[in-house]
């Protein structure tokens, strides 16, 4: 059993008094203490929160809640407590409990009780975290947007220089039609383009100023919100305190947001790891972005993507965990809430880490264009070509699906190409079969004749490739708009 230090919790000013020790008799016992800490995880936060104190002290001082000279002695204390921390000379004492209360117990030891002490008026730790978190996770959705935008363009500069390669598209993971190189990856733009969108339509969710809301009701005393709200770059102020110490909706929506990112992720690892296989043979990774075997001298695995598509797990968990975390939680603040960072953190610390390694990655693929083209190359691909043909003949889909079909089964039977079958073949199953049916089999061709949006001939796709580039252009300038400053 840990030792409980009687009369130590709240008196004097010591470096381990507590914040909140007035009203107890005895300190926390050593395990409570260790079980209830969240600073491992939120130290993190050291740059939010004191800017966040900065703009609130300034505020106490311009309100006339604390004398003008007593709020330029906070922000003097809490320049120099950030400068402790970028140099690495903060030294943490036992009983911090959190980033919190660590950098007021030092600021307190700085300016002494008196003054240091008048930094928490009209505010909880309640609307303070909140606050850091919301500053957080601005900067957050900044950095993995930009990483986002940062693999859209080694996609998009692939499926440039790919946009000619023809390899076959699959459902079900069977050949179906010829397609491009470059119109595959375009889809994994598309995909990153509605990550994107999701990051920044959060972002305005996460873009507003919980503190004023104190501990749950609000202050009694005269806070100026807007102007807090205005030095830290918050687009407006929370409207209902109960609501913004309890709200994590902004922390669920971004990790929502991440694990569609990873899901995405995952999703194109699975065909790097699927194509570098002999199997396919389709994709060569780059030795220095795989791994060897213990055992077998020969091999050559694609690790990197297994791990993204294996750490898309965590992401998915963090976010159910999340919700869980918050189901059942009655107004206002309750403690379970520190959870949210552990998980926010984890989050996008994985996403970021995943969208960054695939974006180093992808420039160093080595494509075999041989291998894709064979794949393509098999005439059973072009089925749909030879129904399209017969519409174009007048012939309703489902009677030209049912003919081909036909013509499918014979070629089967015959042991021979859908290509192979003879133009009599052919006439023998309608009459609308001309002998130009024996010319509908190259996939190049195949190709040429889709020309409408979002399909993938050649120029569909190089008009999707500039809308795309226009995209990630607009991303970026979003980033470069809202990138914080503290
Ligand atoms: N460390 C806590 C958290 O991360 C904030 C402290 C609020 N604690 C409290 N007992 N009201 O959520």
């Amino acid at each position: 059993m840990a030792e409980s230090k009687a009369g130590g919790a709240g008196e004097g000013e010591g470096e381990t008094a507590r914040l909140w020790g007035g009203r107890f008799a005895l300190s926390p016992a050593k395990q409570v203490e260790e079980f209830t800490s969240s600073l491992a995880v939120d130290r993190r936060l050291y740059r939010e929160d004191i800017a966040g104190s900065i703009a609130h002290a300034r505020m106490l001082g311009v309100a006339g809640i604390i004398p003008g000279a007593d709020a330029q002695r906070l922000v003097k204390g809490l320049q120099a407590v950030r400068r402790e921390f970028d140099e690495g000379r903060f030294v943490f004492a036992d009983g911090d409990e959190d980033i919190h209360t660590a950098i007021e117990r030092r600021l307190h030891k700085l300016l002494g009780a008196e003054v240091g002490g008048k930094l928490h008026t009209g505010r909880s730790r309640n609307d303070q975290v909140a606050l850091d978190l919301r500053m957080y996770a601005r900067t957050a959705i900044v950095e993995i947007g930009d990483s986002v935008c940062r693999l859209q363009t080694a996609l998009l500069k692939l499926a440039q220089d790919h946009r000619g390669t023809v390899m076959p598209a699959y459902t079900h993971l069977q050949r179906a039609q010829p397609t491009t190189l470059g119109h595959h990856l375009l889809a994994y733009v598309a995909m990153l383009q509605r990550d994107f969108d999701r990051l920044q339509d959060a972002f305005d969710r996460a873009d507003i100023m919980p503190l004023g809301s104190a501990a749950a009701t609000g202050s009694s005393l005269p806070l100026k919100r807007e102007l807090v709200a205005k030095e830290l770059g918050f687009a407006s102020i929370s409207q209902n305190s109960l609501d913004a110490v309890s709200d994590r909706d902004f922390v669920v929506e971004i990790e929502a947001a991440c694990a569609l990112v990873m899901v995405h992720l995952s999703r194109l690892s699975e065909e790097l790891v699927l194509w570098s296989s002999s199997e396919f043979g389709f994709v060569d990774l780059p030795d220095d972005y795989a791994t060897g075997s213990s055992l077998m001298p020969q091999k050559k695995n694609p690790d990197v993507p297994e791990l993204v598509r294996g750490r898309t797990g965590r992401v998915i968990g963090e976010l159910t965990g999340m919700l869980a975390i918050l189901k059942g939680l009655p107004l206002a603040y309750n403690r379970d809430l520190q959870g949210d960072k552990e998980s926010f953190f984890a989050v996008a610390d994985t996403t970021m880490s995943c969208l960054e390694i695939l974006a180093k990655m992808l420039p160093r693929l080595r494509f075999n264009e041989g291998a894709m083209a064979r794949a393509a190359s098999d005439p059973a691909l072009m089925a749909t070509e030879v129904a399209d043909y017969l519409v174009g003949k007048g012939i309703a889909f489902r009677r030209a699906h049912h003919l081909v079909g036909k013509a499918v089964r014979n070629a089967q039977t015959k042991r021979v190409s859908l290509a192979d079958l003879e133009p009599a073949d052919w006439q023998a199953l309608d009459a609308a079969f001309g002998p130009e049916v024996t010319q509908l089999f190259d996939p190049q061709q195949a190709l040429a004749r889709r020309q409408t949006v979002g399909s993938s001939g050649p120029g569909a796709v190089k008009r999707a490739l500039v809308r795309a580039l226009l995209a990630v252009k607009r991303n970026r300038q979003w980033l470069a708009a809202n990138k914080p400053t503290y």
